[in-house]
């Protein structure tokens, strides 16, 4: 062989190889921040006052990013309400908000800023973005002219939607995503009339983007990753914790492993209404995540991700939730059944009575297994294995199927479902499966003081939730969370199911 081609062959080997590197992983931020919230009024404020208070808000996320970027991260998420807080009519919230263009636009707000309507905000955000090298996301109001050529304009002649927007490394705005699923008391804004399924391309993977409460949905959430096929999602949030199953860092894992993607979640921190919670996540565990009670701190979370987890090797298999769960019979009777409420649905419970063994619940179509083993059972500690099969119409309408196995709060069973953060009861092994009808199915594991479990369970391509080890604490909840999601539009049954 001539030596030019060897060196060629050997160039060509070693730009692959570069290539390779420059995308396999990136360094991804979320910061959690303490918003500072406008005082309570409904009166609206004049545009100098909210961009004042807006500008307190991204002095302290300036320090996020600018140390996030010193970290060596590629991208840093921010919280949703993350730049003036939530406490708002829909006249009230007006002078915060912008016009953001469609980002088809092409724009650099700055290096342009003086291109569309006065847009200081968006101006700062891709300064930081820019200065820094670092793409931002971030969550902020977007208002749209309309008139009554639009038989759906709001009378005051303009839509408001919480947005949010991803402005590059260099500043340009790439990404604008209108929150299709608002949550209730969201008075402020409108809900835009088509879902957008939003996503931008980077040298380290495809990302896709949605806000909070979307993520219980099916539209925009499930279309970006199961049709889209995005390797991270962005996700901005100011989420109220709700145990013992919509607890932040406990839900948002189980969705980055039930779905197969990298998530990377902002929390706004403020504990009076129970916001925190915040976490950089891989399909097969938390790499860092931040749950904190106790005091009003931000916190800025960075860790390493496979930038195409779909195609690395330690990706999970496609998982039928369904196959072991429909392979084996009831594990036990169901003469002491009981019934009980979580979060406003009725689930049926069976007690782990003894220190280990196998038992099943049924609910409707849903029959969950459990095989497990204590260390030691606590007198003074009761677990159930629980089932729902059914709508949940409390705060939204979505069709859950879910199999648990709860601490309950006291020795009392009508307390089982109540939230509980801790526990003493430690665990050997577990085993968890159901005989679900969907493929959305989440699973969660979370220890005692709300602690997740990375690396110390998988889910096995039969369905089966199973400790990969010894659980290294003890156990408040084992769940899988399915969502049913071609049923949310059905009418609720007439009455919960009759018990024994
Ligand atoms: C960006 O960097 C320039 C030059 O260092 C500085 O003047 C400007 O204030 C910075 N802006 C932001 C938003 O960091
Ligand atoms: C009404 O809105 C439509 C669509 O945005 C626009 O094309 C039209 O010019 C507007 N009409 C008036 C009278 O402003
Ligand atoms: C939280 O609520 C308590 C009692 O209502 C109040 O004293 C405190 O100031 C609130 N904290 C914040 C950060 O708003
Ligand atoms: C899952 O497994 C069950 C039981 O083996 C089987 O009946 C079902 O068709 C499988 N579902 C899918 C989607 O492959
Ligand atoms: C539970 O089931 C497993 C496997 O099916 C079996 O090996 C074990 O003996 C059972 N345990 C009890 C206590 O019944």
């Amino acid at each position: 062989m001539l030596p030019s081609q060897t060196l060629l062959h050997t160039a060509v080997f070693a730009l692959t190889v570069l290539q390779a590197l420059a995308s396999d992983t990136f360094i991804a931020a979320v910061y959690e921040h303490a918003v500072i919230l406008p005082d309570a009024a409904d009166e609206p404020v004049s545009p100098e006052d909210a961009l004042a208070l807006m500008n307190k808000n991204m002095d302290v996320l300036e320090e996020a990013i600018k140390e996030a970027a010193q970290q060596g991260a590629h991208i840093i998420v921010t919280p949703e309400d993350g730049i003036y807080g939530w406490r708002f009519t829909r006249e009230a919230i007006y002078p915060y908000l912008e016009d953001i263009p469609d980002p088809a636009v092409n724009w650099i707000p700055c290096t342009d800023p003086t291109r569309f309507a006065r847009a200081p905000v968006q101006e700062r955000l891709s300064c930081m973005a820019r200065n820094n090298s670092i793409y931002v996301v971030a969550n902020i109001g977007d208002k749209k002219l309309c008139n009554s050529s639009d038989p759906s304009c709001p009378s005051d002649g303009h839509y408001q939607y919480n947005t949010n927007v991803v402005f590059d490394s260099e500043g340009k705005l790439v990404a604008r995503y209108h929150k299709y699923n608002l949550f209730m008391s969201e008075i402020q804004f409108n809900y835009p009339k088509e879902p957008e399924a939003i996503t931008f391309e980077t040298s380290f993977g495809k990302f896709g983007i949605f806000t909070c409460f979307d993520i219980l949905f099916r539209e925009p959430a499930v279309v970006l990753v199961s049709e889209l096929q995005v390797d991270t999602v962005l996700f901005p949030t100011a989420w109220m914790n709700v145990l013992p199953f919509l607890t932040a860092v406990e839900f948002h894992s189980a969705w980055a492993m039930g779905m197969g993607v990298n998530f990377l979640a902002a929390d706004t921190h403020y504990t009076n209404m129970s916001m925190t919670g915040s976490g950089i996540y891989a399909p097969d565990g938390a790499r860092t995540y931040y749950y904190n009670m106790k005091t009003e701190d931000g916190r800025l979370l960075v860790a390493e991700l496979d930038s195409h987890p779909r195609r690395s090797p330690a990706s999970l298999p496609a998982v039928n939730w369904s196959s072991y769960a429909l392979s084996v019979g009831r594990f036990s009777p169901n003469d002491h059944d009981f019934g009980g409420l979580i979060f406003h649905d009725w689930f049926t419970f069976t007690e782990l009575t003894k220190p280990g063994g196998n038992l099943t619940v049924c609910q409707k179509d849903l029959c969950c297994h459990l095989s497990y083993k204590m260390a030691g059972k606590q007198e003074d500690e009761v677990y159930v294995l629980g089932a729902f099969d059914g709508l949940h119409v409390v705060e939204g309408q979505y069709y859950l199927q879910i199999c648990t196995l709860l601490k309950c709060k006291s020795t009392d069973p009508s307390t089982c479902g109540k939230p509980v953060e801790t526990a003493q009861t430690k665990f050997e092994r577990f085993s968890l499966s159901g005989t679900f009808g969907t493929n959305y199915v989440f699973p969660e594991v979370l220890y005692s003081g709300v602690q997740l479990a990375p690396g110390e369970f998988e889910v096995l391509n039969d369905g089966r939730l199973i400790s990969k080890t010894r659980p290294t604490k003890p156990v408040v909840t084992v769940t899988l969370f399915g969502r049913w999601y071609e049923k949310d539009h059905l009418k609720q049954d007439p009455q919960p199911p009759a018990f024994p």
